[in-house]
């Protein structure tokens, strides 16, 4: 009902109303649920995806909903502006086209306004060089006392680019994602992460030509990325077997689709979800993943 109702409103204006929501300050959540996630301990197996909340001024809001973790990001090393509106179009049935560019006030700053957030945190850190993603990932374990871990965005629409060349230099004292999307060259990455010890995100948007949107393209997320995510999920598991960590994220918004993701994946995350149905979706997800998984135990 509520997903219906949004989808009648321009997903401009509720991006907007988003942004005015998430900065009421709130009570944080008292969370009980323990899990880990490879090498790093969360709140629970369902957390917020990158983009939400790009630039740190919603993460103390956002941990009110009760997610497992939130990424906050992406961030770039230095300010950057991002593109010209129409940033987003929707796409029926609850999917999104965007095309953001990337916009954030810089990683120094990002931190600087997360450091006393006391709840699991992940850094989505995007770049143009591999020199640019690398002193990120010195920044972050300097000045990010309160990080859990690092996802590196490997696949934003943005780019333009291929990253393969840049992708076997990164290496941190702290947990490393790679988030790979569903364009990259998988089977190059899923040999990255297994030879690296970093753990993968599957997966980013789908980049589409699309000219509702300023720049003319964007990529799809929401419902019409599930099926993709899904296969995409399987071929990483069936190839990686248990040891490397894997987060999925593309589409999923209900229990049941958390309850089939979750045999193959160690931890989900959700955006275009929370867009449609509020951030409350988060919480219920996480909730539910916590008790298929003592039902399984
Ligand atoms: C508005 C918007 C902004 C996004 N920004 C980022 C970003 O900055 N970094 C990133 O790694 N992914 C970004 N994403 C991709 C999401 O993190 C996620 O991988 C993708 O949307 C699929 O998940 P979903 O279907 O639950 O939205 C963005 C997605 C949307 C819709």
């Amino acid at each position: 009902m509520l997903a219906r109702l949004v989808e009648l409103i321009p997903s401009e204006i509720t991006r907007r109303l988003g942004k005015a929501l998430f900065s009421i300050p709130l009570p944080p959540c008292r969370a009980e649920a323990r899990w880990r996630v490879g090498p790093v301990e969360t709140n629970g197996p369902v957390g917020i995806a990158a983009g939400l909340d790009k630039e740190g001024l919603y993460t103390r809001a956002l941990s009110a909903f009760c997610p497992g973790f939130i990424v906050v990001g992406s961030t770039t090393a230095r300010r950057r502006e991002g593109n010209k509106p129409p940033l987003t179009a929707r796409l029926k049935p609850r999917s999104l086209v965007n095309a953001m560019g990337l916009p954030n006030p810089g990683l120094p700053v990002v931190l600087a306004r997360v450091s006393e957030v006391d709840y699991p945190i992940f850094v989505s850190i995007a770049g143009f060089t591999a020199g640019e993603l690398l002193a990120q990932i010195r920044y972050v374990e300097r000045h990010g006392h309160n990080v859990r871990a690092i996802e590196v965005n490997l696949s934003s629409p943005t780019y333009k680019g291929a990253w393969d060349r840049a992708a076997p230099l990164l290496n941190s004292k702290k947990p490393l994602f790679i988030k790979v999307g569903p364009t990259s060259d998988l089977r190059a990455y899923l040999d990255l992460a297994r030879k690296g010890g970093h753990g993968l995100v599957l997966t980013n948007t789908l980049p589409v030509d699309d000219r509702r949107i300023g720049v003319g393209r964007g990529g799809i997320s929401g419902l019409w990325l599930y099926p993709l995510m899904m296969k995409m999920l399987e071929k990483a598991r069936s190839y990686l077997g248990r040891d490397t960590p894997i987060i999925a994220v593309g589409g999923i918004m209900s229990c049941r689709q958390v309850k089939a993701v979750m045999r193959l994946a160690d931890a989900v995350e959700v955006l275009t979800g929370v867009l449609y149905y509020g951030p409350g979706l988060v919480g219920r997800l996480n909730a539910c993943a916590v008790q298929i998984a003592e039902d399984g135990r």
